[in-house]
């Protein structure tokens, strides 16, 4: 399943990704927020990443002002591999290199045309394996020696 997750600052970005979404058919859980209330991306980000690590065929998107504060909070969550990107080869290397299982993206840096763009390769590129494998490992490692 695919987790949505957004503050204030990203809560317009969330909705055009939530459109495009239902246009291709893609299923999606929406965490929130929703409303352009203030929020704390750190919540937001905990709340959604939550769900992601229930299973390893989960991904998300997450969305703050500059995508930075919410992929910080996110990559604090054991099993988290989130990337912070505002160009197409960032989105496409970080699926084929470092698997990542979550996109951020900042509502006050990439438009809504980039965005969809930017989810469309993140979620139809497959992680490469082999010498990137150990690289993940050794991310895992560094995770269960602060346990
Ligand atoms: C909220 O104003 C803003 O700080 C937040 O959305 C994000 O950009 C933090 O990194």
């Amino acid at each position: 399943m695919l987790y949505l997750g957004a503050d204030h600052g990203g809560y317009e970005l969330k909705k055009s990704i939530i459109a495009y979404l239902e246009e291709k058919g893609v299923e999606y859980v929406d965490c929130g927020t929703n409303s352009p209330d203030s929020v704390d991306y750190a919540l937001i980000a905990k709340k959604t990443c939550d769900e992601i690590v229930k299973s390893d065929e989960n991904m998300g998107i997450l969305c703050c002002g500059t995508g930075i504060g919410i992929s910080m909070a996110a990559n604090k969550v054991n099993g988290i591999r989130a990337a912070c990107c505002s160009d197409y080869f960032s989105a496409k290397y970080t699926r084929l290199h470092n698997n990542a299982n979550v996109l951020c993206m900042g509502g006050r840096v990439v438009g809504p045309g980039l965005a969809v763009e930017l989810v469309d390769v993140f979620l139809n590129t497959g992680f490469e394996g082999g010498r990137h494998q150990r690289r993940i490992d050794q991310l895992t490692d560094i995770e269960n020696s602060q346990k």
